[in-house]
């Protein structure tokens, strides 16, 4: 009888599982392929959307997209969007925004979303707050089932003049919520290896955090005209009904969720 046939050898699959920084890339490229040439851009802010900025910028250099221009969310964004040759403009030149893409650092199931762990939320909701489509791009791990849920702070940009007060007023609006707590966002702590200082804004200001244990319960249109009714407030990091389609990058692939 003929020798029997050595069964080949198992091909072992070896390519490593992305990383949170992978799916970051994945989903902003994704979002890159709306942007069409010569629309006005919201261009975010934080790891995610510096991925879309690269991306952008790449396009613009190789003659893909032509005569685009970026409104930046922050300074930090202008600098990048300005190193990779993204045009930018603002708010006067073009109050119209064709198409903003910005991270988020919660997105729930209604697509509200909890923004600014970077400290940007101000500039974003305005830019953001803009345009005719707002296109959210995160990785798996920021979608939750409620917002303020995932023990990250909500952040709140009060003006620095007599903070204390205002955070005081920020406290007694969620007294008797179990586990809430308001902390001045420090330098220190804000991700930018910064010192004991209170953390400041783009815009001047000073954040303060609200930390809530599960989550923030409630109407959140009423929650959020309560935060905003306190002078000294200028803006929240909650973006309720703003984002038009969520970009979710998984270890399973690609989801793109329009509202
Ligand atoms: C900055 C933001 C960012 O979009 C948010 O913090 C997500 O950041 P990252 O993409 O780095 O996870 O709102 O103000």
């Amino acid at each position: 009888a003929p020798p029997a046939a050595t069964p080949p050898a198992a091909v072992v699959e070896t390519a490593a599982a992305p990383s949170q920084d992978d799916l970051k890339r994945i989903a902003a490229h994704r979002a890159v392929e709306l942007v069409q040439s010569g629309m006005v851009l919201g261009l975010g802010t934080g790891s995610t959307a510096a991925h879309a900025l690269d991306r952008i910028g790449e396009l613009i250099r190789r003659g893909t997209l032509r005569d685009v221009v970026g409104i930046p969310t922050s300074k930090k964004t202008e600098a990048h969007a300005t190193a990779v040759g993204i045009p930018l403009s603002d708010l006067h030149a073009h109050p119209v925004v064709d198409l903003s893409i910005d991270g988020a650092d919660e997105v729930d199931p209604s697509f509200n979303l909890v923004k600014g762990r970077g400290g940007s939320l101000l500039r974003e909701k305005m830019i953001e707050g803009a345009s005719r489509r707002f296109v959210v791009i995160v990785d798996e791990t920021k979608m939750v089932p409620r917002l303020g849920g995932s023990g990250l702070a909500v952040p709140v940009e009060v003006i620095p003049f007599c903070w204390g007060h205002t955070l005081g007023r920020l406290r007694s609006l969620f007294d008797g919520e179990p586990g809430f707590d308001a902390k001045l966002r420090r330098a220190a702590t804000a991700g930018d290896g910064g010192n004991d200082e209170p953390f400041v804004t783009d815009n001047g200001n000073y954040i303060v955090n609200l930390y809530f244990e599960n989550g923030i319960h409630g109407d959140l249109d009423l929650i959020s005209d309560k935060i905003l009714r306190i002078t000294g407030v200028v803006e929240h990091g909650m973006f309720l009904g703003m984002a038009s389609s969520v970009v979710i990058a998984g270890k399973d692939g690609v989801t793109v969720v329009d509202k």
